[in-house]
């Protein structure tokens, strides 16, 4: 079957504020991901999904979008995309961006126009409520829904007279698909960037478009402020595949080369996805789900400390089989391990004290799976989550949201060291280049404190280091472009070896070059049975096998990426 190049691709998702400052304002830049271009062509990336660079107020650092035409004045200028393009595209390099339909900043010109005029059209861009009055007279929104930002889904506006909903931040409120001229705007959006020449979009809290216009209460119980996070009220609904089957339509399908991802998030289930996705009547190519990004218990963890905090390799392993058997033959999937929201995948999955095995172990068991890989800025070079021991030096909204939601339940110590477990600022922090002062990223203040281990791990110290996570990425993804593999990890039947083992995560593509991959999870050695006859070893994280008649003894972390004897029975 001929594939698209999109699911051939490797992809790396940059998040600009902190890749790379090139003017030293300590904020990075398109000219600094210009810069970079060299480095990720070396890496061996050829797909770029950079988050959101557009004029904004930088609430939620982007994804509040006040001008989706416009290249805020901190990531440069609207020539420099073009030249980023260019440059990138020169390279062999596909560039897609992100796209923010579900809300846009309250600094939005339509905003302004809607709060200001009853009777705009740009009134009708937003889902505007009346107020609600309690038994003592008192305003109270118009319903019980929760943001995913730790407070009510709707803000009274004191100009406008009306709530208007927002599941995100306040600054961020959600726009009304049902209208249509709102659509329309969306979609001279799209068509602008794609003249111009992206090769796609990641589409941002794509799910969410659809509400639930009844508008009713949940029935969950709400929170002593009067609301709780109902997803289902915003989530997936029915009308949303009405209006993005308009959207593939009206533009998508005019523009054939390119490629479309959607953040269809927590809920989503293999079924749903496939509405989303399915090569048939999909109105994307994939969607990205948060499924396999929690499997340590972290999330909800307030009241652990560390060592209790434990993936369950099980699950882990069965939620990729899951979506590789629900959507293998249907739809195309997206591998990832984090990205921009969630904690780092060497603390989460990895260990720090094993920074190296785990790091190279992580990137074995995902980049030789079905689908297209998505490697996050830093997670090549092994950076882990924060060292910071205040809670200002967490610049998030949803971070700071929760930490004074949790102030009153939990002590200043228990905030910190869920933040950071679980707070996305743990991927936020500067690109670590060099062990020059902050990190070579920047010449200026970084907006975001870099983290404290950057003398060690940086980018320059491991090119320099041929056994270093770096150079294994490279290694890795030169064998997975190899055609021949490439062939065996997208076609070849996928299967999980000893799928009930708790600690090791091994699989097996069956096809014409059979491969298998083992993977130990764990700081500790843990034996494992070798039932095939082995052709090659592709590839490694400790420099020699240790084997006990067919018993691998697996050391900390230890993976493999092995070739087997065709004629060995699978
Ligand atoms: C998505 C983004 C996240 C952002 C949110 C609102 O989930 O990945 O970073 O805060 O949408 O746009």
């Amino acid at each position: 079957m001929k594939r698209a190049w999109w699911q051939e691709a490797v992809g790396y998702e940059i998040y600009p504020r902190t890749f790379y400052d090139s003017n030293g304002d300590g904020v990075g830049d398109l000219p600094g991901i210009i810069n970079k271009l060299d480095y990720l062509r070396d890496l061996g990336v050829n797909l770029l999904w950079i988050c959101p660079f557009f004029t904004s107020p930088m609430d939620d650092f982007g994804y509040d979008v006040a001008d989706y035409m416009r290249v805020d004045p901190s990531f440069g200028t609207n020539d420099d995309f073009k030249v980023l393009l260019r440059e990138a595209h020169a390279r062999g390099i596909k560039i897609i961006i992100d796209f923010v339909l579900n809300h846009t900043s309250d600094e939005h010109r339509w905003f302004i126009e809607a709060r200001k005029n009853r009777y705009s059209k740009e009134r009708q861009y937003y889902i505007w409520k009346d107020p609600k009055y309690d038994e003592y007279g008192t305003m109270i929104p118009p319903n019980n829904w929760g943001s995913f930002f730790s407070e009510s889904a709707w803000s009274y506006d004191e100009m406008a007279k009306q709530y208007y909903m927002h599941i995100f931040s306040k600054k961020m409120p959600d726009l009304n698909w049902e209208n249509k001229t709102l659509r329309n705007q969306i979609y001279d959006v799209a068509r602008y960037w794609l003249d111009l020449g992206v090769d796609g979009f990641r589409l941002d809290a794509i799910a969410h478009l659809a509400k639930d216009l009844t508008f009713k209460d949940s029935s969950q119980k709400a929170n002593i402020e009067g609301y709780t996070l109902d997803m289902s009220k915003f989530s997936s609904i029915p009308r949303l595949f009405e209006y993005l089957n308009e959207f593939k339509d009206e533009v998508l399908i005019k523009y054939p080369r390119i490629m479309t991802i959607g953040e269809v998030g927590g809920l989503a289930s293999t079924d749903e996805a496939l509405k989303y996705s399915n090569y048939k009547t999909g109105a994307l190519n994939m969607v990205f789900n948060f499924d396999t990004c929690w499997e340590n218990g972290a999330y909800g963890s307030e009241d652990k400390l560390d060592y209790q905090i434990v993936t369950n390799v099980k699950n882990l392993k069965h939620l990729f089989k899951k979506w590789y058997d629900a959507c293998n033959g249907k739809a195309w999937l997206p591998l990832y391990w984090g990205n921009h929201d969630h904690p780092r995948v060497v603390s989460q999955y990895g260990s720090v004290r094993y920074r190296n095995e785990s790091a190279k172990m992580l990137a074995t068991t995902l980049l030789f799976m079905y689908g297209t890989p998505f490697i996050y800025n830093g997670e090549e070079i092994g950076m882990s989550n924060v060292d910071y021991t205040r809670i200002t030096d967490f610049k998030d909204v949803s971070a700071l949201n929760y930490a004074r939601k949790a102030s009153n339940r939990l002590s200043e110590e228990q905030i910190i060291r869920f933040l950071r477990r679980t707070s996305r600022v743990n991927a936020r922090t500067p690109m670590q280049w060099d062990g020059s002062d902050n990190a070579g990223f920047t010449t200026g203040t970084p907006n975001q404190k870099v983290n404290g281990n950057f003398k060690t791990i940086n980018v320059a110290a491991q090119e320099a280091d041929s056994d270093s996570i770096l150079n294994f990425y490279k290694t890795a993804l030169k064998i997975r472009k190899d055609p021949s593999i490439l062939n065996s990890v997208l076609e070849g039947l996928f299967e999980l070896v000893e799928p009930d083992h708790a600690d090791v995560f091994a699989y097996v593509h069956k096809g014409a070059k059979p491969l298998l991959v083992i993977s130990n999870f764990r700081s500790y050695e843990v034996p494992f049975k070798l039932s095939y006859r082995v052709k090659t070893v592709l590839l490694h994280n400790y420099p020699s096998m240790e084997k006990r008649g067919l018993m691998l003894q697996l050391r900390p972390f230890e993976s493999y990426l092995l070739e087997l004897d065709p004629g060995t029975s699978l």
